[in-house]
């Protein structure tokens, strides 16, 4: 495995629930809530949980939009929370953000070179700042000569999401923390924005953290997956073992979410459905957060804590009592 590039360790992001005005706030919303995970050079983490499980949070710390209650981010080894100004100015070029809605995040009365140009101003750059910028066009597949001097309302949202893609990378940051970046895209213009993010990471020697909603959204671009459930992790694993050997009950229910492209396949095939609302993060359940909508569970499951464990499979870790042994889920459901 590559160098480490990003190392997260049992980082938690509360948030005050501001009740009464002047009286002292005592709930918190615990957006994530214990997280400990690592993204290697040139790869892609895939992120993937329910909606308010805490993926944003989580994307929007790493990038300093959030503070972390408490916990450590650590850039290619160096703590993020003990960077100087100087050292904070340089990290805001080396990590970048690509936004879930292309339309929100790019200024409405800019034209494209303007906005692709912008990150250059930022950081006063001004060598051939136009030429880099068609470059940079032509390296998302936009057309310089048509595009340029256009504004974002003029194009489709795979073609805006081009837009803000090309802007992430114009300073040839080292991570791209991407929230969602094609959940608002038709699905078929959704391949086509994956296979571009594939391309400029072999292109650029780019390192990812790939947030989706569902499971079939990384499974091609993802080397590692992560399943987040109210600010934990449940399941961390190499892609290949992911899909093939998924052991935590909630990492199965999404699965069987996807549907198969075979109808009759789809008929005849087992599913852990999954049931109930998602618990509040300003009250998890107590032990294991899953245990209200777990099939499998057991009084332990409700008194104590599964730690995020190692499986038998190399770089395979399961937070579960009982993870799903394949031949035992078709039995039980
Ligand atoms: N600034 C904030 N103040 C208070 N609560 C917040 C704040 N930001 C997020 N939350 C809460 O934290 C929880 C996690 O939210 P977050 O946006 O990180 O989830 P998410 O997994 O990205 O969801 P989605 O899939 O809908 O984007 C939610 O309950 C949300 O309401
Ligand atoms: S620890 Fe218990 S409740 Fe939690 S996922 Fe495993 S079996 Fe289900
Ligand atoms: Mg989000």
């Amino acid at each position: 495995m590559t160098e480490e590039v990003l190392t997260i360790r049992n980082l938690h992001v509360h948030f005050p629930v501001k009740k009464i005005p002047f009286k002292k706030t005592t709930e918190y919303v615990k957006a994530v809530n214990g997280i400990s995970l690592s993204v290697h050079k040139g790869q892609t983490l895939g992120i993937v949980g329910e909606s308010g499980c805490g993926k944003s949070t989580l994307a929007r710390t790493i990038v300093g939009l959030e503070k972390p209650t408490s916990g450590q981010i650590l850039f290619e080894g160096e703590d993020i929370s003990k960077m100087n100004a100087k050292r904070m100015h340089e990290l805001r070029r080396d990590i970048q953000m690509v936004f879930q809605d292309p339309y929100t995040s790019l200024h409405p009365r800019m034209k494209v070179g303007e906005i692709i140009a912008a990150p250059f101003k930022a950081y006063k750059i001004k060598d051939n700042v136009p030429s880099r910028v068609k470059e940079l066009m032509e390296l998302v597949g936009l057309n310089p000569d048509e595009h340029y001097d256009r504004l974002p309302h003029e194009f489709s949202g795979g073609q805006r999401q081009r837009i803000g893609i090309a802007r992430a990378i114009a300073l040839k940051p080292k991570l791209l923390i991407c929230d969602e970046p094609v959940s608002a895209l038709d699905v078929s213009v959704q391949a086509q924005v994956i296979n571009l993010f594939e391309n400029l990471q072999e292109e650029l020697g780019l390192t990812y953290m790939f947030i989706a909603h569902d499971l079939s959204v990384v499974k091609h671009i993802a080397d590692q997956v992560a399943v987040m459930y109210l600010g934990k992790v449940m399941e961390i694993s190499d892609s290949d073992s992911f899909y093939r050997n998924a052991r935590h009950p909630y990492t199965n229910a999404l699965l069987s979410a996807i549907p198969l492209p075979d109808p009759l396949q789809e008929k005849s095939r087992k599913q852990l459905v999954l049931e109930g609302e998602l618990p509040s993060p300003t009250h998890p359940p107590s032990g294991c957060v899953f245990h209200t909508r777990c099939p499998f569970a057991k009084d332990v499951c409700k008194q104590s804590i599964p730690p995020l464990e190692k499986d038998d499979v190399q770089g395979h870790a399961v937070a579960c009592f009982y993870p799903v042994q394949h031949h035992e889920l078709e039995e039980t459901i």
